[in-house]
């Protein structure tokens, strides 16, 4: 069955020069991704037709309108069923990998883009969730949608060539993913480090776990103090720590 997303915005055309390449392009072309786009526009009374008015109370900018937003989201009901409902917005719950995966598991997705200054406050109640992808501002929840629709899609079956990739990566575990090498062997003076070129396998695995660890704790020391560490992961930075050259944890990965 494959991920229905329905997005409603005032910018359909933001969408496909996006979405119809890449990854997301496969999958719709696979039928594992389904994406329908709903103008607000048409679903605004009145010979303008508009989305938006000046806010209550007073103040600059404007909001946009309830009545059309809604009745976009029932037209959509009534096409394809209710839908999980997504107001973007930088006032949501904060994205993450975990909030991610759960959306992936939901068959259809309404996602709601917020434009100008705001959203009426009554458009809340007939979404289930508002999200927001970070700590910044946008100029509306176009972008926010997209990476939504992104980061959903790579997790549906058959999306990504090789499904162990999604498992394995960096989010997944809580940290930060290990440096990667691919040919030449020496660029402009810098080298591969030598354990990947080795073959053997195990120190492979040990050195790409040792500087998953390494990395999360100096980039992300949020994210390391969630970690539970085995008692490998405690050797593995005790190693790197007692090497002669190890860096301090400040200024580990940033080169
Ligand atoms: N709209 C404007 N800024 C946003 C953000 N950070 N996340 C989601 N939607 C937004």
């Amino acid at each position: 069955m494959p991920l229905v997303v329905d997005i409603v915005t005032i910018f359909p055309e933001m969408f496909s020069p996006v979405l119809s390449v890449s990854m997301t392009g496969r999958a719709q072309q696979r039928g594992c991704l389904v994406v329908h786009l709903t103008n607000v526009r048409d679903h605004a009374p009145g010979r303008h037709r508009s989305t938006d008015d000046t806010p209550y109370g007073g103040g600059s900018g404007m909001v946009m309108r309830a009545e059309p937003l809604i009745a976009a989201l029932e037209a959509i009901e009534s096409a394809r069923g209710r839908g999980h409902r997504v107001l973007l917005t930088p006032a949501g719950t904060l994205l993450t990998q975990a909030l991610v995966r759960e959306l992936a598991r939901r068959p259809h997705l309404v996602l709601v883009c917020g434009r100008y200054e705001g959203v009426d406050e009554r458009v809340s109640a007939y979404v289930d969730q508002e999200i927001s992808i970070g700590d910044y501002v946008l100029s509306g929840g176009e972008l926010a949608a997209m990476v939504i629709v992104d980061a959903v899609a790579r997790l549906q079956p058959g999306v990504l060539h090789n499904e162990q990739s999604a498992a394995q990566e960096s989010f997944e575990h809580g940290l930060l993913e290990y440096p990667q090498y691919t040919r030449p062997a020496v660029f402009r003076g810098a080298d591969v480090p030598e354990v990947l070129l080795s073959g053997n396998h195990e120190r492979i695995r040990r050195w790409r776990r040792q500087q998953a660890l390494v990395r999360t704790r100096a980039r992300r020391p949020d994210l390391f103090r969630q970690l539970v560490l085995s008692s490998e992961d405690e050797q593995l930075l005790r190693e790197h720590d007692q090497r002669p050259q190890a860096t301090t944890g400040e200024m580990e990965g940033t080169r």
